[in-house]
């Protein structure tokens, strides 16, 4: 697994703005959806394309095209669809498919309460969107999840994540043989006794949707 921390000027601008507790719901969103943009940028360096041949008004001549079938798109619902927006404008073709599920606060442990995805998976390349890797439960699960459904290329977005989130990823996802990468606008402190990531953002769900 690979985990790529996008140092950029502007994703750290935005990124302390969405941290800021004063910042409210709608320019949370907006930021969100524009932080992913940039984001996604990075994540699709290893998006699969294919030679095409095109004319141009003055000359033939050759391209690349997203390889049929497009990319699957992924957002974790709830917090994940913010996300959805800045991905798709980067990736307008990208199929999307959507997983919920939730972390119990009590046990942090992840459970999955509704899936919608295509029926065949194999050898497609998905790009996974969750705001937060906490304890990395969410993620973990979600990858285990999709892997068995056979996509064999995964790149998880994210917007803030926690060492032991990533610790956990790797040490579960050892047995994994399909490429993991995990891209995020920062890596936090920690977590804290709730499972909260420091010094982090808060819910974002919460923050998102209220
Ligand atoms: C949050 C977040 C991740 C998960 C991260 O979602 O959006 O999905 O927790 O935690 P983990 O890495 O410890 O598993 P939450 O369960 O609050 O659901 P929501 O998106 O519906 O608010």
């Amino acid at each position: 697994m690979q985990v790529h921390v996008v140092d950029h000027p502007l994703v750290a601008h935005k990124l302390t703005v969405l941290r800021e507790a004063t910042t409210d719901s709608p320019t949370f969103r907006r930021l969100t959806e524009e932080l992913v943009t940039l984001l996604a940028y990075e994540a699709t360096r290893e998006v699969r394309v294919e030679p095409a041949d095109i004319t141009t008004p003055v000359a033939p001549t050759k391209g690349v095209r997203l390889t049929s079938p497009a990319p699957l798109v992924v957002p974790i619902l709830r917090a994940g669809l913010g996300m959805l927006e800045g991905m798709q404008r980067l990736l307008p073709t990208a199929e999307v498919g959507f997983l919920g599920m939730i972390r119990n606060e009590e046990t942090l442990k992840a459970e999955t309460y509704a899936e919608r995805l295509p029926e065949d998976l194999s050898g497609r390349q998905c790009y996974l969107l969750d705001p937060m890797l906490a304890t990395g439960g969410t993620l973990a699960m979600a990858i285990d999840f999709l892997v068995r459904r056979g996509i064999d290329h995964i790149t998880a977005i994210t917007l803030l994540a926690a060492p032991e989130g990533v610790r956990r990823l790797e040490k579960e996802l050892e047995h994994v043989d399909v490429p993991v990468t995990i891209v995020t606008a920062a890596l936090d402190e920690r977590l804290d006794e709730n499972g909260y990531i420091v010094p982090g953002l808060g819910d974002a769900g919460d923050r998102l949707y209220g």
